[in-house]
């Protein structure tokens, strides 16, 4: 089992630390290798992407990411942001299929913004397209306007845009994902503006008559977007594009009470995978200790379970995570009143305890 091991920039090198630890010592024999990426490979190579980390990505099993960004590189060009790096692994990999579970731990109820009876249980997959829609699509730029309210001014645009079997691959993963779950996904578009969406839609309602089985609902994007504040236990698998998933993913995070709680899958076809923490690099702490590492340790175990198929080592890392919450030790993101405050250090070698 070979896992590339990319810390990145921020807090992604401590954070990262910390879930190699768990990995080091669940008696399994790993091959991993570290390389730069983000900042740090632009730092040291010229690139955010150099291709030795390309190669290593792409021959492992798994690649086990940490986070990129800082805000001193906003000024380099699109190509060399630290961003990029993200984006080229996801292209160049395929990895069009990211897994974002929102599960709030019983233990957590209280670090949410949300009312604890809304989010008690909760337990919601977001399936979000990776490789598709506005991210990638082409053309975009800046150009001289030669219509529109401006005529002759300056103007930057990107292309919407989706095909037919992005959109079934994408349906077909979320159907199979529910048919293990409560068998109901929602689809989520803006079909009442974009002709992009209006054809997700349709897409995704095709591939449902393969799977009678499951309930499909459609919402679109603004909806869900209050829903999911409203009455997010109503949801289960939610499945949608790159930039809706991008935002509904980020406000999901927050129904568990942090996102420094929430691991992430991005797999291509061939079930090669990319395993990261759905949050960012959040350079304001980096540095400091104090980061929350459960996401990557969390993210570590869906490595474990999806591309690794090794599922007991997957659930002994999900077990000794509940059982430090329940000893009460919460890194600063997540503590309350009447529990432990620990470090990002801490918090790691405890897991590693928790797993006898
Ligand atoms: C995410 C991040 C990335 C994205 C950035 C870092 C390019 O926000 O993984 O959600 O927009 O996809
Ligand atoms: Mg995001």
């Amino acid at each position: 089992m070979k896992i590339a091991v990319l810390p990145g920039d921020g807090i992604g090198t401590e954070i990262v630390a910390e879930a190699v630890k768990v990995l080091n010592v669940l008696g399994l024999k790993f091959e991993m290798e570290q390389a730069l990426v983000g900042g740090a490979a632009y730092e040291a190579h010229g690139h955010p992407l150099p291709d030795s980390t390309l190669k290593l990505a792409k021959e492992a099993d798994a690649v086990l990411f940490g986070a990129v960004g800082d805000w001193k590189y906003d000024k380099l060009d699109r190509p060399l942001r630290p961003e990029q790096a993200i984006l080229g692994l996801r292209k160049n990999l395929g990895l069009f299929a990211n897994f974002r579970p929102a599960i709030c731990y019983e233990q957590l109820v209280g670090a949410s913004s949300l009312k604890p009876e809304l989010i008690a249980g909760l337990d919601i997959l977001i399936i979000r397209e990776l490789t598709g829609d506005i991210y990638f699509g082409q053309p975009r730029g800046r150009r001289v306007a030669t219509d529109g309210h401006f005529p002759g001014a300056e103007e930057a645009f990107d292309t919407m845009r989706y095909s037919k079997p992005e959109i079934e691959r994408i349906a077909h993963v979320a159907f199979q994902a529910a048919r293990k779950r409560s068998k109901k996904v929602t689809s989520v578009d803006k079909a009442n503006v974009l002709e992009t969406f209006q054809f997700w839609k349709d897409v995704v309602t095709e591939v449902h008559a393969q799977y009678p089985d499951v309930e499909l609902q459609h919402m679109y994007v603004d909806n869900a977007a209050m829903q999911l504040v409203k009455a997010p236990k109503a949801f289960d698998v939610v499945v949608t594009g790159n930039m809706f998933g991008d935002i509904l993913s980020d406000e999901a995070s927050m129904l568990t009470g942090s996102i420094g709680m929430l691991p992430s899958a991005s797999l291509n076809t061939k079930n090669q995978g990319l395993y990261e923490p759905s949050h960012g690099s959040a350079p304001d702490i980096a540095g400091k200790g104090v980061a929350n590492p459960l996401a990557t340790i969390l993210s570590a175990a869906m490595m474990l379970r999806f591309s690794l198929n090794q599922p007991d080592a997957a659930d002994r890392i999900e077990a000794a995570v509940k059982k430090v919450l329940t000893q009460g030790l919460r890194t600063p993101d997540i503590y309350s009143e009447g529990t432990t405050r620990v470090g990002t250090r801490e918090m790691g070698e405890a897991v590693v305890k928790a797993l006898g």
